[in-house]
């Protein structure tokens, strides 16, 4: 999904946000493996405040599995219950219920003392654009789920999905707005694809994965397109388009066009699985 961040759309954004959480009992928030702390929201935690939480780190078939592992104890640290998903090809998409559960049991014992039983927590999926929401959902919903349609009491227009007795899904996701005054986390974002090219030249978007790749990746590009990755960037980013024969109409090398190949082969995890931030445990 394009979104152009103008203020006006966060407003808009934060306003259903703030608008759907009176009706929910849980945020199932998804971030990027590749990238959790840059692709989560900044105000999430203020806004979901005596919310029950799930943490959904998704995409994790692009990100390296230790440092996703690592991710996910450090969130549990924190406190938050937190499932490891790859939602295109339904991973970890089973643990859902088990994981709803656990993140609402005190909500669930204090409706249990008032007498109020079996009655389904109420889910938002929430989460930046691109981040998989459409997909998770898709995957977590499958066949057998229902519409309930318009419940009486509920705002006019809502739809809930019924995931079995215990467990309903507004049918529209949160849409949170990302990071964008953090330019390190900005950058991530611009080079995972989910805010727009448009923050940065795809060429100059394709030199900063140079940049990084060579330092943090050594041999990932040399394996791929065969370059020298002792080169200046841009020498590189010229390999790539002689590797890929990249050319223009006139014979000569397109290096625009071999910035493309470049973000879409580390988009798709064509280059590997990719984690371009890891968490700090402080020693204590
Ligand atoms: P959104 O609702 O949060 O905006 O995200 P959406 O589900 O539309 O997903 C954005 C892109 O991310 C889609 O790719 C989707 O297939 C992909 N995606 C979602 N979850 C995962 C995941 O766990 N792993 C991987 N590898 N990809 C994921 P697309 O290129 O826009 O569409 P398509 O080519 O997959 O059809």
């Amino acid at each position: 999904m394009d979104i152009q961040w103008y203020p006006g759309h966060m407003t808009k954004a934060r306003r259903m946000m703030e608008e759907n959480l009176k009706l929910i009992d849980l945020i199932i928030e998804l971030i990027d493996a590749r990238i959790p702390e840059s692709s989560r929201n900044p105000d999430i935690d203020r806004l979901g405040n005596g919310k029950s939480r799930l943490l959904i780190l998704n995409k994790a078939d692009l990100a390296e599995k230790d440092a996703t592992e690592r991710w996910k104890v450090y969130y549990e640290n924190k406190g938050y219950v937190v499932i490891t998903a790859d939602s295109k090809h339904g991973v970890g998409i089973k643990q859902v219920r088990g994981a709803v559960k656990e993140a609402c049991k005190a909500r669930i014992e204090r409706n249990r003392r008032r007498g109020i039983l079996n009655r389904p927590m109420r889910a938002m999926i929430a989460g930046i654009p691109n981040v998989g929401k459409s997909t998770f959902i898709n995957s977590l919903v499958g066949k057998a789920s229902a519409k309930t349609g318009n419940k009486p009491g509920v705002t006019k227009g809502k739809q809930w999905i019924s995931l079995g007795k215990e467990l309903e899904l507004l049918d529209t996701p949160g849409i949170l707005w990302p990071k964008f005054e953090d330019k390190a986390a900005a950058m991530k974002l611009a080079l995972i694809g989910s805010i727009k090219d448009e923050i940065l030249q795809e060429e100059e978007l394709a030199l900063n994965l140079i940049d990084f790749l060579t330092e943090n990746k050594p041999g990932m590009l040399k394996e791929k397109y065969l370059v020298v990755e002792e080169k200046a960037d841009h020498e590189i980013l010229f390999q790539i388009a002689e590797s890929r024969k990249c050319l223009k109409s006139g014979g000569e090398y397109d290096t625009a066009k071999a910035a493309m190949f470049l973000l879409d082969d580390f988009r798709n995890g064509k280059l590997g699985t990719v984690t371009m931030e890891y968490p700090i445990v402080s020693e204590d």
